[in-house]
């Protein structure tokens, strides 16, 4: 039996997983995305063309795929709309290689407008949330009830609508916050007019005889491990189970048929939206990491929060994920520094740790080991030979940290800018 390969963020998401996945695309007949919906942005760059995907899996650009979004995704149908368009007006045929769950979770106008609220009540400590309506969707699935892609082609789905609806406005009269959900309903039911004429299966019976007939098949993570509902930083976290269980849980598979377990993790930190950070750096250092890193959310365009590689928490998600293969991204972004840094441990009270407490508001230094960096241009190496000794030395610590070997370094945001290091 064909395995499924899961690849996941190991950060607080964006660690380059749309280019990775595009990468690898070629090596599989079937990419899925498992949870997660609009508040993942996925970046992808090719023959000079940049493209962001939300909803959609990553392997939409190379032809002959089975593109798959599982029944733990939740669809907003007029984001969904806009992807659609988008690739349509590239030349891109998406209709024939999409496939959707009857049992993905929809996004409502008014779970949208729910997200804003609890936001802006929270003030000071709100998430930092996309506000594209994850944490109310994900609420009403868990609260049994939310609306299913299948729900919409059965009788009554307007009923089940409007019913939604009302419980929502009802809450929203408890907020400060007012907004008319009846304001986005027209675009709303005509994406949802859309999606119907997409082929809408019974996901699970539909991947599990994929994988009977030997199909490979890899399951795309959204965000990153410390954005986990469980085990990331609560609650400055997303909804959903981004570790590698999720990909079971949103797909219907089996745990025994998951394969290789790929982590990607930037070669320093960056965190959007509130929450602990330990290694963040406040100063000229995190401005110099933002700029050339190009730190700007794909979804929100919000400056991206800075850092050094925090290794305790590499390790923690390592763990969590049962990872078997690492790819580090970003690499190029680390060229220029004299001395890099890498956190080995947190400092609480006078004790070391390499745990994160359960408490995060209390003093927490990193404890830092220093490399020393490199200054000539990385980007445009092809060959793993080629790469300055002080990035190798770099990649051997964290190989040796952690005991997993890292089977793909990423340069450049294009898809050729992809090294493979000897095995
Ligand atoms: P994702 O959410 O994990 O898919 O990551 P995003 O696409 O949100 O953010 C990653 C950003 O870094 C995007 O702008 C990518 O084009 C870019 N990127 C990906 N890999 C690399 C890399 O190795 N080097 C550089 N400089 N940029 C990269
Ligand atoms: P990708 O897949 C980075 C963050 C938000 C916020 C928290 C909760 O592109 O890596 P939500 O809208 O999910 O309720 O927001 O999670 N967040 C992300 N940060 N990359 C993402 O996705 C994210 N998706 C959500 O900034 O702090
Ligand atoms: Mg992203």
């Amino acid at each position: 039996m064909h395995k499924v390969d899961v690849l996941l963020g190991l950060q607080w998401g964006d660690e380059g997983k749309g280019k990775i996945v595009d990468v690898l695309t070629p090596g599989y007949d079937v990419i899925a995305r498992f949870q997660g919906g609009p508040n993942a942005g996925h970046s992808l760059v090719f023959n000079e063309i940049r493209h962001i995907l939300h909803t959609i899996p990553s392997g939409i650009f190379h032809s002959g795929k089975i593109n798959l979004i599982g029944n733990g995704v939740v669809i907003d149908p007029v984001i969904f709309r806009k992807e659609i368009e988008a690739l349509e007006s590239m030349g891109i045929s998406p209709r024939d290689s999409i496939y959707i769950s009857q049992k993905a979770h929809l996004i409502l106008p008014s779970h949208k407008i729910l997200d804003a609220a609890s936001e802006s009540s929270k003030g000071e400590t709100k998430i930092g949330s996309t506000l594209k309506g994850i944490g109310p969707t994900y609420m009403d699935k868990t609260g049994r009830n939310g609306l299913r892609i299948g729900d919409t082609g059965l009788p009554g789905f307007k009923d089940k609508y409007n019913f939604l609806k009302k419980k929502h406005r009802e809450i929203l009269k408890q907020y400060d916050y007012y907004d008319d959900p009846e304001k986005y309903e027209e675009e709303w039911f005509s994406g949802i007019e859309l999606i119907r004429s997409f082929k809408l299966v019974e996901s699970e019976h539909f991947i599990n005889q994929l994988i009977r007939e030997g199909k490979s098949i890899i399951a795309e993570g959204a965000q990153g491990t410390l954005l986990d509902i469980d085990f990331g930083s609560y609650p400055y976290v997303t909804s959903s189970s981004t570790i590698c269980a999720g990909a079971c849980t949103g797909l219907g598979i089996a745990p025994s048929s998951i394969g290789n377990v790929i982590g990607i993790f930037k070669a320093y930190c960056t965190r959007v939206g509130g929450g602990p950070f330990p290694t963040e750096l406040l100063d000229e250092t995190g401005e110099k990491l933002r700029k050339q890193g190009m730190e700007f959310g794909s979804t929100t365009g919000r400056p991206r929060r800075c850092g050094w590689l925090d290794m305790p928490a590499l390790k923690y998600s390592i763990m969590i994920n049962g990872v078997t293969q690492l790819i580090i991204t970003k690499s190029d972004v680390l060229t220029g520094f004299d001395r890099i840094k890498v956190c080995t441990g947190y400092r609480i009270n006078g004790e070391i740790t390499d745990q994160l407490p359960f408490d995060t508001a209390q003093t927490l230094e990193p404890v830092y080991r220093e490399m020393k960096g490199w200054q000539a241009d990385i980007s445009k190496i092809t060959d793993y030979a080629g790469l300055p000794k002080e990035f190798r030395e770099y990649t051997a610590y964290i190989e040796q940290e952690t005991g997993v070997p890292i089977t793909m370094i990423s340069l450049g945001p294009d898809r050729a800018a992809t090294v493979f290091p000897p095995r």
